[in-house]
């Protein structure tokens, strides 16, 4: 029985979810959102906080400052609440409201910030704000995701090794990208492996992470207006891109038989099932990190209106939907239950 007294010692990481009845593909969910903050990131703030402190750098009246799309600032609002220091969160448009709400539950403050960077993108922009406010008080502890080497230890001590564990023979590894964070220390884990691992990065259309050009993108989680720092992409066997609109049509594939992912788990799932459909047999053995869960997206989306606003009507169309509600499955599904 795991009795704790701080939120952060509780992480689920032992848990998953064989997706084979869902994609029609052998893959197996590592499922990274069963913790106090929702989400993988929990990791990462954990590993950078607690480095901080070793090195003197957090002192009681620090007030930590992050740029994060939502989920690492939940995180941090948590462990700060939980150690008694004060966190800002900067963050943009695109956060979902509950995300903003829940850190201001926590505690901590938030800045969003509105003006796009020359990527099209909001990092640049929220940059330059939290270098603005380290410049302007020596208070401010700037932990910075993007090139702290906590960001990816943190997956190679935890992630990486409890994949291992249950997957001994693991042949390929679908992890989503943002600050690389999560990819690179699973990547240098399953370098020194004692068989090859495929390392398959899945990053998100109109992201410029691996290069390619800048364009609109709506689901915060995934994907970078910059290259990220902490890449190198000699661990990586290969790339793939996911357009936002198959991110939502996997979330609800997953929705519509009980599993309630967010938008990074999505865009993981449908590159991994795009993948191995091309080159999957029978009996490979493959994992994918599911990074979220799916309540912080009830308003975007698991939301029609904002879908159809921005993707258009047919967005809920695909065939793999239309598949998960057949009515001559075994079990049966809405909307035939339905009155
Ligand atoms: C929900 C979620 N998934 C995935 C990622 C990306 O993970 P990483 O930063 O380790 O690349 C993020 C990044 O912020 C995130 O918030």
């Amino acid at each position: 029985m795991p009795v704790i007294s701080a939120p952060h010692d509780f992480n689920e990481g032992h848990l998953f979810v064989d997706l084979k009845p869902v994609v029609d593909h052998p893959l197996y969910l590592k499922c990274e959102g069963f913790n106090f903050a929702g989400s993988i990131k929990l990791k990462a703030a954990n590993e950078m906080v607690e480095s901080a402190e070793r090195d003197g750098i957090l002192k009681p009246d620090s007030v930590i400052v992050e740029s994060s799309s939502g989920n690492l600032g939940v995180a941090l609002s948590m462990i700060a609440a939980s150690k008694g220091y004060r966190f800002l969160c900067v963050t943009d448009s695109r956060c979902n409201l509950s995300t903003r709400l829940l850190m201001e539950a926590l505690g901590s403050r938030v800045h969003i910030v509105a003006d796009l960077d020359e990527n099209g993108g909001f990092l640049g922009t929220r940059l330059e704000y939290v270098r603005s406010l380290c410049a302007s008080d020596d208070r401010y502890v700037w932990l910075s995701q993007y090139t702290n080497p906590g960001n990816w230890q943190a997956h190679y001590r935890t992630t990486a090794p409890q994949i291992a564990r249950h997957f001994p023979r693991l042949d390929v590894l679908f992890v989503g990208t943002g600050t690389a964070g999560t990819l690179m220390g699973c990547a240098r884990y399953f370098r020194q492996w004692h068989r090859p691992v495929r390392i398959v990065a899945v990053d998100s259309v109109g992201s410029v992470a691996f290069g390619g050009e800048p364009g609109r993108r709506m689901i915060p989680g995934l994907g970078m207006s910059m290259r990220p720092p902490l890449l190198d992409e000699s661990y990586v066997n290969e790339v793939i891109r996911v357009e936002e609109a198959d991110t939502i049509r996997a979330c609800h594939l997953m929705a519509r038989r009980g599993f309630l992912f967010g938008g990074s788990t999505g865009t993981v799932v449908s590159g991994a099932t795009e993948w191995l459909s091309r080159h999957g047999t029978p009996d490979i053995t493959a994992v994918a990190i599911a990074p979220d869960l799916g309540e912080r997206y009830l308003d975007t989306i698991y939301q029609t209106n904002w879908l159809q606003d921005l993707y258009g009507d047919q967005i809920l169309d695909g065939d793999d939907i239309a598949t998960a509600l057949e009515p001559d499955d075994p079990a049966p599904r809405e909307p035939d239950r339905w009155p």
